[in-house]
C-alpha cells in the first residue's frame, strides 16, 4: 500500500477534509455514535474565526465528516466546549425523547472594545445534525475576565447537579446549575499549584477507580496550558489527582511536581467523552494532535490539523502515586489481523524477517527482555527516517524526528522526544511494568506502531513528518541489539 499521501493525512488521526482544525470539542456518545465537533476555519487553512466542524464514528477509527454545527452569531465566533445528553429534559429543549445540548464559549471581537468571552448553549434534537442556539444565550457572563472559555460540563448524580469547570486566565472556576442555564460559581482551583508556563485552557474533570477497584475512586482535573513562550515545551496538558464533593476539587498533593500527560510534544486541548454507558465505565480521551508553537506552519496543502487516536484513560498506582495512565482505545487492538509473529528471534533473522516486508500501515508489537535497548527505524529513505525505540540505560522511550523528512518548518519541531519508564530499580514501579507492560506510540507516518516494551510510560503520541521524497512504502529496520528472548508481532488493520 502506497503510504506516503501527497497530502501527509494519517491513516488512523482524524483529519478534516479541507481547511484548519483545533481542539476537539463537543465530545459525547449518543445512540451509538461518537461525536467529535472540532474548532474548525472553513475558509482558511490556518486559524481564523472559528465554527464547529463535525464527525462521527462508530468504533472510534473509521470517521464520518459531517456538515459544519455550528457557526459565529451576533454574540461571537465559536470557540471551545463540551456537549452533554440531556436524558431527563432538565432544560425543557426535549419534550419528546432525550437529546444532545452543547455548551461552548462565544468569543466576540470588535473594534475599539476589549475581547468578551461568555458561556452559551445550543441543542440537537437530530443527533447532533442539526443545532438551535439556545435564545437566552450567554447563560454565563464574567465581564471581569478576558479570558474565560472551555466550559466543559457534566451530570453529577449525588448533588442532581451539572457542574461546569471553565478556564479563566490562570484558573479554572466550578460552577453547578440545575438545568445548564443558570450558573452558580462555586469555588476555583489552581491558585499555586501547577505549570502556569501560559494561560489555562480547556480543563476536564472526571471521576476513575483506582486499579479498577469499584471501592476506590479520586478524581482527575485535565488543564491544557497554552505556548508559555522560549523556554518552555509550547502548548501541553496537565493533570493534576484529588476529590470533588460536588462543589470544590481539591487536589490530594497540595503542591507537586507537575504531571505532564503525555511526553511528545503533540497533544492539546484534549477531553475525554461524555455520556459513555455506565456498565463500560470506561473513559475514553482524544486531544489535537499540535502545539500550537507551530500548529499553523504544518506542511500540508489545503487541510491542517489531525486528532490523536481515541484514547483510554485509568488510574493506576505507580510508586505509591495514582499516575494516570493512557492506552489505545481497544478498537483498535480490536482490528487487528495479525502477517507476522516471531519468537526467540535474533537479530539477523529479525532482518532478514522484516526486509521484504512493505505493510503501508501496520502494528508492530515487540517484547523484549527489560534492561535491554531496542529500536526500529521507520520510513527509511534517503538520509531520512525515524527511530522509535527504547534506550535501556536511560530508561526512557523515545521516537526522534530530528531526521523526519520534511521537518525544516519550524525549529520546534524536528526534536528527540522521549518517555521515561516507571523509576528503574523500584518495586512497585517494576511490578506495575511487568503487569500492564504496555505503551503505544504512533507516528503519523501513517504508521501505528505499538510496543510491549516492559515498561509502563505513559503514551507519546507525535507527529514524526513525512519524506515525500523517500520510499514511498513503510518498512520497519532494525536499529540495534534485539537478544534471543524477543518476540515480534505485525499486524494490519481490518
Ligand atoms: C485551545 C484554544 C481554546 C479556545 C480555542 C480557540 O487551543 O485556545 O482555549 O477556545 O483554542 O480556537
Amino acid at each position: 500500500m502506497q503510504i506516503t499521501k501527497p497530502d501527509h493525512r494519517g491513516e488512523y488521526h482524524f483529519s478534516p477534509k479541507e481547511k484548519w482544525m483545533n481542539d476537539p470539542n463537543g465530545m459525547v456518545f449518543f445512540d451509538g455514535e461518537y461525536h467529535l465537533f472540532f474548532q474548525h476555519h472553513p475558509f482558511g487553512d490556518t486559524w481564523g474565526p472559528m465554527h464547529w466542524g463535525h464527525a462521527v464514528t462508530r468504533d472510534l477509527i473509521r470517521w464520518e465528516e459531517l456538515p459544519i454545527a455550528l457557526e459565529p452569531d451576533e454574540h461571537g465566533t465559536i470557540f471551545s466546549g463540551s456537549a452533554v445528553v440531556d436524558w431527563q429534559n432538565t432544560t425543557g429543549f426535549f419534550p419528546d425523547e432525550p437529546g444532545l445540548v452543547a455548551i461552548f464559549t462565544h468569543h466576540l471581537e470588535r473594534p475599539d472594545a476589549p475581547v468578551v468571552q461568555t458561556q452559551s448553549l445550543a441543542y440537537s434534537t437530530d443527533k447532533g445534525r442539526t443545532w438551535i442556539k439556545y435564545a437566552g444565550n450567554p447563560v454565563l457572563e464574567r465581564a471581569d475576565l478576558p479570558d474565560f472559555r472551555d466550559p466543559k460540563v457534566f451530570r453529577h448524580e449525588p448533588s442532581g447537579q451539572w457542574i461546569m469547570v471553565v478556564a479563566c486566565g490562570q484558573i479554572v472556576s466550578l460552577y453547578r446549575s440545575p438545568d445548564l442555564k443558570q450558573w452558580t460559581w462555586t469555588s476555583d482551583f489552581g491558585q499555586g499549584i501547577g505549570s502556569h508556563d501560559g494561560v489555562w485552557e480547556c480543563p476536564d474533570l472526571f471521576e476513575l477507580h483506582v486499579d479498577g477497584d469499584p471501592t476506590k475512586s479520586r478524581w482527575v482535573m485535565l488543564v491544557s496550558i497554552g505556548d508559555g513562550g522560549s523556554g518552555s515545551e509550547g502548548s501541553r496538558t496537565q493533570y493534576f489527582v484529588g476529590g470533588f464533593d460536588g462543589e470544590t476539587f481539591t487536589p490530594d498533593e497540595a503542591s507537586q511536581q507537575v504531571r505532564w500527560l503525555d511526553h511528545g510534544r503533540d497533544n492539546y486541548a484534549g477531553v475525554s467523552w461524555s455520556d459513555i454507558p455506565d456498565e463500560d465505565g470506561r473513559r475514553l480521551y482524544l486531544g489535537w494532535m499540535s502545539n500550537w508553537r507551530y500548529a499553523n506552519q504544518t506542511p500540508t496543502d489545503g487541510w491542517r490539523g489531525a486528532m490523536t487516536i481515541a484514547r483510554e484513560l485509568t488510574l493506576e498506582t505507580v510508586d505509591g502515586a495514582d499516575t494516570l495512565m493512557q492506552r489505545p482505545a481497544r478498537e483498535l487492538e480490536e482490528a487487528r489481523v495479525p502477517v507476522l509473529e516471531l519468537a526467540d528471534v535474533t537479530l539477523a533473522g529479525l532482518r532478514l524477517a522484516l526486509e521484504p516486508l512493505r505493510l503501508g500501515s501496520f502494528e508492530l508489537e515487540v517484547r523484549a527482555e527489560s534492561g535491554r535497548s531496542f529500536g526500529f527505524v521507520l520510513r527509511e529513505g534517503d538520509s531520512c527516517g525515524t527511530p522509535v525505540g527504547f534506550d535501556a540505560e536511560a530508561g526512557e522511550l523515545y521516537i526522534d524526528r530530528t531526521q523526519s523528512g520534511e521537518c525544516g518548518f519550524h525549529a520546534d519541531f524536528a526534536g528527540r522526544h522521549a518517555a521515561r519508564t516507571a523509576q528503574p530499580g523500584s518495586e512497585a514501579g517494576a511490578a506495575a511494568m511487568r503487569e500492564r507492560g504496555v505503551t503505544a506510540m504512533q507516528s503519523e507516518s501513517g504508521v501505528a506502531e505499538r510496543q510491549a516494551a516492559d515498561s509502563a510510560a505513559a503514551v507519546s503520541e507525535t507527529q514524526a513528518g513525512v519524506q515525500p521524497g523517500a520510499d514511498s512504502e513503510t518498512k520497519p529496520g532494525m536499529q540495534s541489539g534485539v537478544d534471543s528472548e524477543t518476540e515480534l508481532r505485525i499486524f494490519v488493520d481490518r
